[in-house]
Order: structure tokens, then sequence, then C-alpha cells
């Protein structure tokens, strides 16, 4: 794997495969990999010739108040992982060299509707950030596919938008979530938790299911669905635990909208935090 951290050298050895006839896969990722990021190396490897990652942890989809700096960063043993799984190229690059004019004059995309609920809502700014980051390194990188894992639901949701509203000519690929045994989606956050909390953290999916069964069983008994009555008793459940959920919503799976008794595709979407960490999690639900 070559690793490369200035743009102009990223840019060399993409042409030199792009005048072989080679197509690109893309990953890209803000680094301390696991699992999660791995299967997306793996997918990748399903579409393209060659597989480009990035590692970046991109300060425009942070808030002023979060982690940004104890974000962990793991490059050599992230380094390690990416060759396991058969990476060709890695971009590194620094904040400066991703905005040289720093973050107040640099021009941004935002995705309207997709981005303004949920996490839009409980992180202001974070999805224009995440949608300039990934505009920014298509760009670059100039890949025919890129893989996003569905554990980022809404993210995915953002960045299909983009593409399709941008008309840019890259497949989207959606990778289901990698968990632990217990349920609890694989994160990078999850290093924030301690044991006691580390505990409790897989009630925040056990609860989904619960959420989904219960929509299921109405739905079967064609009662009408008393979305917002279930939800409230998922969010006292996941309450109850010790964690605190910041939002938890079944919506119409592409728009995420709210979903209503028509919708068949659903997802439920939810943020809670457990301790130092704010974990994210989902459920797709298929009424049909
Ligand atoms: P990061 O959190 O590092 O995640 C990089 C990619 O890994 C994202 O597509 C994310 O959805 C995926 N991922 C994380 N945990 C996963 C899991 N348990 N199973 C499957 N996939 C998982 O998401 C970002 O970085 C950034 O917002 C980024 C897109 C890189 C833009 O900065």
């Amino acid at each position: 794997m070559k690793t490369v951290t200035h743009i102009n050298e990223l840019r060399n050895q993409i042409s030199q495969w792009r005048q072989q006839g080679l197509t690109i896969a893309f990953v890209p990722t803000m680094g301390n990999l696991h699992a999660g990021h791995i299967s997306l190396i793996t997918h990748a490897h399903q579409h393209a010739d060659k597989i480009v990652a990035s590692i970046f942890v991109n300060p425009m989809q942070f808030g002023a108040n979060e982690d940004i700096d104890s974000y962990p960063r793991t490059m050599e043993e992230d380094k390690a992982k990416l060759v396991v799984a058969g990476t060709d190229l890695l971009f590194t690059p620094t904040p400066d060299m991703i905005y040289p004019k720093g973050l107040a004059k640099q021009s941004y995309v935002e995705v309207p509707n997709v981005s303004d609920g949920y996490c839009g809502e409980s992180r202001p700014g974070h999805f224009r950030g995440v949608a300039t980051i990934v505009c920014k390194l298509f760009n670059l990188v100039q890949p025919d596919v890129a893989c996003f894992g569905l554990k980022d639901y809404q993210q995915v949701q953002v960045i299909t938008t983009m593409v399709e509203d941008l008309s840019m000519p890259i497949t989207i690929i959606p990778v289901d979530t990698i968990r632990e045994e217990s349920g609890l989606a694989l994160s990078s956050r999850n290093g924030y938790l301690t044991p006691d909390e580390k505990a409790i953290a897989p009630a925040l999916q056990q609860n989904l299911q619960w959420l989904a069964q219960a929509i299921k069983a109405s739905h079967a008994n064609s009662d009408s669905i008393d979305f917002i009555g279930l939800t409230k008793k998922a969010a006292n459940a996941i309450n109850s635990t010790g964690m605190h959920t910041d939002y938890i919503h079944v919506c119409h799976a592409q728009t995420l909208q709210p979903a209503s008794e028509d919708d068949k595709q659903l997802v439920i979407l939810a943020a809670a935090h457990c301790g130092k960490a704010r974990l994210i999690d989902n459920l797709p639900l298929n009424l049909d």
C-alpha cells in the first residue's frame, strides 16, 4: 500500500491508473479503524480494480463543543489493517491542505431536507461538513464507486442525495452495519465507554428491535400504528438503562420524513448519550 499526504501525489497515482484503464473504489474514513471500516474495503474490492482509502479527521463536521481534539488517532495501527485488507492507496492529508483558506472562507455543500432533522438537528452544521469534505475527496480521488456504512444511515442519504442532485458520476454503495455479538454497532466512539457503559450500550439496538417488532405487530393486526406512543416507550426503556436518548424516530427509509401509515419502507433512527459517548444506531423496517 502506498500512503500519500500531498494532493499532487494523489492525483499522479490516480491519473496513472486511469491511463491504464483501471477502475477505482473509494472508502473515506476518519481513522481509528475497526471491522466496520474494513468491511467497506472488502466490499470495495467487489466493485473496482484499485482501492483508495482516506483518513482525515474533518474539522468542518465537528461542532465547537465536540470531540475533535480527543477523537482517537491511531495511524500506524490503521495502516496495518488497511494493508491486510488489500488497500492500494491511502490518502492522509492535513487540515491545511484541505482547507488552505480556513473554514470560515471555505465554499461548502449543503444538502437540504435529508440533512435537517435527527443528527442534523442535534449537530448543526455537521452534514454541511460531511457533504463538503466528501465532495472535495470525490473531486480529488474521482472514484467510480464509493462505499459508505449504513451505521451512519442519515449520512448515506445525504451523500446519495448530493451525488444525485449534483450529477456526480459516482455510484454509492451502502454497506451493512458490523456489530459486536451484543448487538452494539462498532464505532470509533465506543472507545469512550467504560466497562459499565459498554454493558448497557447494547440496549440501544435491543430497544430498536423491540420497537420494530411492536410496529410490525400493529401492522399485522391492521391496527393504526401509534408511531409516537411506541417510540416513547422505546425511549423510556433506553433512558431507564442510564443512557439518555437524544432522539428516536420512525421515518420513511429514503426521504427520512416522519413515517406515515402508508409508508412501507421505514427506518428507525436513534441517538443516545452513554457516558461521554454519543452513540447512533438505526434499524431498517420493511412492512411489505
Ligand atoms: P468514520 O466515522 O470514520 O466512518 C467511515 C465509514 O465507516 C463511514 O461510511 C461509516 O458509516 C462506516 N462505518 C462506521 N462504523 C461502521 C460499522 N459498525 N459498520 C459498517 N460501517 C461502519 O463517517 C465518517 O467517518 C465521516 O463522516 C466521513 C464520511 C469519512 C467524512 O468525514
